[in-house]
């Protein structure tokens, strides 16, 4: 286990939160506090609030993601982002198959294969979010449920293109409830997710991918998190929408080494 070998990400996923005007003036505040941070700093924001983030965020070390992209290239499907169109307006990442999707959305593993692969293909990163329901935790199906949801997700995705790949184990029961994992099941989380890469990759590719941790990640268990050798780094929400809570989480993770 080298965690050098893997770069820490800590994300911010905004959900249905902040105008554009909100967006110009969080982002401002953010890049001062964020400027010297030793690990990726992103900020994914609603499909409306994108050029107004490309906009702030320029010359500074935030990178900007979008919250999600349609599987086609193009055509008939009024009201959905292509890969494409996300490529053109200067966005580097992309959540993809976040639980809110599956759950209210219809997102199933095969959509968030099939859309990650469309965002590879573009030559955008997609965070891809994967995690159990308490329900499914309790049953004793976690190990088996991250590891076949990890599968689905990468399925046809070459070990070049997992280059640029993230992925975020985010358990259900942890997301915006106030409840967060225990840094020991983070780890655990993260590790079933991994040893289905190396199922699927071999060790060496396996050792090499980011696995954030996600649900519930704040100012104040964010470098407990981060600190566990599967955990590179975060996907959060809450803690994102205030700038000095996420500097501290960027901070925490630039001081793991
Ligand atoms: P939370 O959300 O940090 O508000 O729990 C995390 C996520 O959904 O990515």
């Amino acid at each position: 286990m080298n965690k050098t070998l893997r770069k820490a990400v800590i994300a911010g996923n905004w959900k249905m939160n902040m105008t554009p005007s909100q967006t110009t003036a969080l982002i401002n505040e953010m890049k001062p506090l964020v400027a010297d941070a030793d690990c990726e700093v992103v900020l994914c924001v609603p499909f409306v609030d994108i050029a107004a983030a490309i906009e702030a965020a320029k010359g500074s070390n935030i990178k900007i993601g979008a919250e999600n992209v349609h599987f086609k290239a193009s055509g008939a499907f009024t009201g959905e982002i292509s890969a494409d169109m996300l490529k053109e307006t200067g966005v580097e990442y992309v959540v993809v198959g976040h639980s809110e999707r599956r759950q209210y959305f219809g997102e199933t593993d095969q959509t968030v294969n099939l859309r990650s692969l469309a965002a590879i293909k573009a030559g955008l990163k997609p965070i891809i979010c994967v995690g159990e329901t308490l329900e499914q935790r309790e049953l004793g199906y976690t190990e088996t449920l991250l590891k076949y949801q990890t599968k689905m997700a990468l399925t046809n995705v070459s070990a070049e293109e997992l280059k640029n790949v993230v992925i975020a184990y985010e358990p259900v029961w942890a997301i915006g409830t106030g409840v967060t994992a225990t840094a020991d099941q983070a780890d655990e989380g993260n590790g079933y997710v991994r040893a289905a890469i190396a199922e699927a990759y071999g060790a060496d590719v396996a050792e090499t991918v980011t696995i954030q941790y996600g649900g519930s990640m704040n100012a104040a268990n964010a470098a407990e998190l981060v600190s566990k050798v599967n955990v590179d780094g975060g996907l959060i929400g809450g803690a994102s929408l205030k700038a000095a809570d996420f500097s501290i989480i960027v901070k925490a993770a630039s001081e793991q080494k």
